[in-house]
């Protein structure tokens, strides 16, 4: 290359390099959730009634509830805050729902100590037909970073012919540049196998269609209950660590479909395979029950430990599926989860079943060695893995324990 062709090339890009804005580095990025994001969204319960007025009433109970002490810090509005673009291209908020516009809410969740996440769509229109962000990524990431947005469901209807890796990386570069820290939480409802190209994209990939506030069900027009996104789950734990993790879907506790024992079970196997615990019900008026299982920290911990390693399906006796999580502590937390809808007991004998898989570390812990079992549901010690249990579950019912030295 001649000097002058040099020189040409100089002057063609120094322009760009001086208006560059600070940019989010590739280690800044995958450094956004050593842990599964934990927040609430709008979605579940209030679907397009979503105000300004609705959502610093959840972050003002985010807070006094003590779910903000759990760790819960994201409060994300999902679809329906946007009605239209303006000449410039620039996304329009709902003005009548939202009259004092986004960055006013966003700082007074900012204000509490919390973090606040929004909702576009991948497509040209979001699922509720709103505007979406295509061909608008940049104009828009540069947007939500100017409001103080920390986190961003992107959805995929209305998406068309487009390749999904590369809409998301599309979505995902947008963000890398836009001047702040911003959660990519991809949602295609796994449709594009996400968990294989997810990584350094976004933090978190939906797996599953929509949940629905059921334990055990399928509908022909997409959404499914809590055993069936475990069953998708359980299959893909090898995808999920660190700072990348499988989104098993909003949390449907507290929302009135299911017994206690199945919400205790839903928010089990969500801790059990590292999801995102996005609670999705009404904060306003939780009962003491929904709280304290929302709210339990010793299952919040096994959610967020550092290992990062999802359950794996271990073995299943009488209907009692057996799930393992190795923790950073060298112990492991184990789920006895009944699927049926009966009764069922089950007697096991811990030395007679250690566990040894490759997804975990090796040597990491055997089940037949002496530990401890604390129950956490009930907060306390019940004896040690030297003795056979005897278990006998209620319908969808799971014995949620804690192994440690
Ligand atoms: C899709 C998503 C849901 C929700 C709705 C909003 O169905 O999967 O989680 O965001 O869109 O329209």
């Amino acid at each position: 290359m001649n000097k002058i062709r040099i020189l040409l090339l100089i002057f063609l890009f120094l322009p760009m390099l001086s208006q560059a804005r600070p940019n989010q580095t590739k280690t800044d990025f995958d450094k956004l959730a050593p842990t599964p994001p934990m927040g609430w969204n709008s979605w579940n319960k209030f679907g397009c009634n979503v105000s300004d007025s609705l959502i610093r009433q959840m972050a003002d109970n985010m807070v006094s509830s003590g779910m903000q002490r759990a760790g819960y810090e994201y409060v994300v509005i999902d679809d329906c805050w946007q009605v239209a673009r303006d000449a410039k291209g620039n996304i329009v908020p709902d003005s009548i729902r939202f009259p004092q516009g986004m960055k006013a809410l966003v700082d007074y969740i900012h204000g509490l100590g919390l973090k606040f996440g929004i909702y576009s769509c991948a497509g040209s229109m979001t699922c509720q037909s709103r505007p979406g962000s295509r061909g608008y990524q940049f104009q828009d990431a540069r947007q939500y970073a100017e409001w103080g947005v920390d986190y961003l469901k992107y959805d995929w209807c209305y998406s068309e012919e487009q390749s999904a890796k590369a809409a998301y990386k599309t979505m995902s570069d947008a963000l890398k540049v836009c001047g702040r820290p911003i959660i990519l939480s991809i949602c295609e409802w796994g449709e594009n196998k996400p968990w294989e190209w997810g990584k350094g994209i976004g933090q978190l990939w939906r797996i599953s269609p929509d949940i629905r506030d059921c334990f055990d069900c399928e509908f022909n027009w997409g959404g499914v209950g809590v055993l069936q996104i475990l069953d998708i789950a359980t299959k893909i734990t090898q995808h999920a660590g660190p700072g990348h993790w499988n989104d098993l879907e909003m949390l449907e506790v507290g929302n009135g479909g299911q017994s206690t024992e199945e919400y205790q079970s839903h928010f089990a196997i969500w801790c059990m395979l590292a999801a995102p615990l996005m609670a999705g019900n009404d904060l306003r008026n939780m009962d003491e029950t929904i709280r304290k299982i929302q709210c339990n920290k010793e299952a919040i911990a096994i959610d967020q430990d550092t290992l990062g390693i999802p359950a794996i399906k271990y073995l299943t006796i009488n209907d009692i599926e057996i799930l393992v999580k190795p923790l950073s502590d060298g112990g492991a937390a184990v789920l006895f989860l009944n699927r049926s809808n009966t009764k069922t007991a089950l007697k096991f004998d811990w030395a007679k079943n250690p566990v040894y898989d490759d997804h975990f570390p090796k040597g990491a812990f055997r089940m037949g060695e002496n530990y401890q079992i604390r129950d956490i549901w009930e907060g306390k010690n019940v004896g040690k893995t030297d003795k056979p249990i005897n278990l006998t579950l209620e319908a969808h019912e799971g014995w949620f324990v804690r192994l440690s030295k």
